[in-house]
């Protein structure tokens, strides 16, 4: 039996389907990147945008045209859409089994250890059921699925969840609902997860969460057992205490986190950031908008002025350090001047990258509900361009300012004799090379600047190169 996963959304879906792909193949299911090859599809969703639901009921539907050629063929899907876990032969199914027709099951990712059971009873509705014997797995010791060991895409570098879920309610943001409330991992849980990853080669781990700097902190977390003893015995963000932790790690030479809030930026988790050598000093801290108006319309419980402080305080913990951002251009009632704010913010901080998105309203958010979508479509699309024109400039600029420098750089792909890899900053480097370097750290000095990477060379032989 053959399987093929399309992942849509952020760091956590792909993670998330990682831990999938271990399920069906402790199962007997083996991967193909072909979605024609395969006897099961599916697509772990994302709907922070109403683009990425359209992508998918345009592909759910192109899948189920597969179903003529093979009457084997089951399709499935995970990921931020779904409500309920559930096959076409539920009494409570999802509303998605409702509308989109060719779809055979859904399943909530936190629910991952029923894939079997819904499974099972998606192939009963065959006339043949050839995986029938695979659905021997001891549900049981699945019951919290970040505990399942992922099949992790790279020998060298992983994706770690440390905590799920968002209790910010940013009026325009659906997160909430889709993750539901925030929980964090122990360290422990996370601990055991890094020293396996290290065992077997990992020298990068990527922290991800939904808000990895509210790690330990959230309701839900201080209700139990373990965070409320943590904070009474040790005080302090339980965040730097993981960072600590995790930078004892014997081989691990990178730690970077992804996303984290300006809520969560206490002075002690920078000062903490900026001590530990294996922590990158890149930081990817979303602000959505440059107004104070606009930022206490979307919830954002910070100003332009507190955001500008958090970066000040970064660079001087760590004076190399680069940032990148989120942004939403066209939110409810933002002003040509409040646009303007956010282009001056960009020329302030000189972010190396940003995600721009032009608002979409989402069904069950607060600005769906009670903000009018009031920006034309054009001129979203114009203040996109507009912001993204300065920040392909500044980009080139920082870029054109680390020519002759020198970076080290873990080499992740290598195509036609040229490899690409990341910067401990997180700039993207392209340099002649062969694949032999691919998880290797290489001294590049960079030679050329382009809009958003850079080109170099190899600073001397690599004992990796031949
Ligand atoms: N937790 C992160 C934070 O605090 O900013 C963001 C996570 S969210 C999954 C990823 C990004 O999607 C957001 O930063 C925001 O820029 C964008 N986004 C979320 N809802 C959106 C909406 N309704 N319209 C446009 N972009 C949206
Ligand atoms: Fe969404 Fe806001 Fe939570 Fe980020 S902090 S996930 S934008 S609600
Ligand atoms: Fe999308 Fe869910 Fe991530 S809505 S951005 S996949 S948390």
């Amino acid at each position: 039996m053959k399987y093929h996963i399309q992942t849509l959304g952020c760091q956590m879906n792909f993670s998330d389907s990682e831990r999938v792909s271990r399920i069906l193949e402790n199962l007997g299911y083996e991967s193909v990147e072909e979605s024609s090859k395969a006897d099961l599809l599916l697509f772990n969703t994302c709907s922070i945008r109403q683009k990425a639901e359209d992508r998918v009921n345009g592909q759910v539907r192109n899948w189920a045209q597969l179903k003529k050629h093979n009457d084997q063929l089951i399709v499935g899907l995970t990921g931020c859409m779904v409500r309920t876990s559930s096959t076409q032969k539920s009494a409570n199914k999802d509303y998605l089994l409702h509308y989109l027709q060719g779809l055979d099951f859904v399943f909530r990712i936190e629910e991952l250890s029923r894939l079997p059971e819904l499974l099972r009873e998606t192939h009963a509705d065959h006339s043949m059921n050839p995986a029938s014997r695979l659905f021997e797995m001891d549900t049981g010791t699945l019951q919290n699925y970040f505990n399942i060991i992922p099949k992790y895409s790279s020998r060298f570098q992983a994706y770690l969840p440390i905590m799920t879920g968002c209790d910010n309610f940013c009026t325009f943001c659906i997160v909430p609902f889709s993750r539901g409330r925030e929980k964090s991992r122990t360290i422990e849980e996370i601990m055991k997860e890094a020293q396996y990853l290290v065992d077997n080669g990992c020298v990068e781990i990527t922290l991800i969460g939904q808000k990895v700097n509210g790690y330990g902190l959230s309701a839900l977390d201080k209700k139990t057992d373990y965070f409320s003893r943590f904070q009474s015995r040790f005080g302090g963000h339980p965040f730097a205490a993981l960072l600590r932790e995790l930078s004892t790690l014997n081989g691990l030479r990178r730690i970077r986190f992804v996303s984290s809030h300006p809520d969560n930026m206490t002075d002690d988790l920078i000062e903490t950031i900026g001590k530990l050598e294996t922590l990158c000093p890149y930081v990817h801290l979303p602000v959505q908008s440059g107004d104070n108006e606009v930022l206490k319309r979307m919830n954002r419980r910070y100003t332009k002025e507190r955001y500008l402080e958090i970066i000040e305080k970064f660079r001087r913990a760590l004076p190399n350090c680069r940032f990148t951002t989120d942004i939403i251009v066209g939110f409810c009632g933002e002003t040509k001047e409040q646009f303007m704010n956010t282009c001056r913010l960009f020329e302030e901080v000189r972010f190396d990258m940003a995600y721009i998105s032009q608002y979409s309203p989402r069904k069950g958010t607060v600005s769906y509900r009670f903000m009018k979508d009031d920006i034309p479509r054009a001129e979203k699309a114009q203040r996109f361009n507009d912001l993204n024109g300065i920040l392909r400039r500044v980009s080139r600029e920082n870029n054109i300012a680390s020519v002759g420098s020198n970076m080290e750089i873990l080499v992740e792909r290598c195509e036609n004799g040229i490899c690409a890899g990341r910067s401990e900053t997180f700039r993207l480097v392209h340099f002649p090379g062969d694949s032999e370097l691919i998880g290797h750290f290489v001294p590049v000095t960079i030679t050329k600047a382009r809009d958003f990477d850079l080109q170099g060379e190899i600073a001397f032989k690599h004992k990796g190169q031949r």
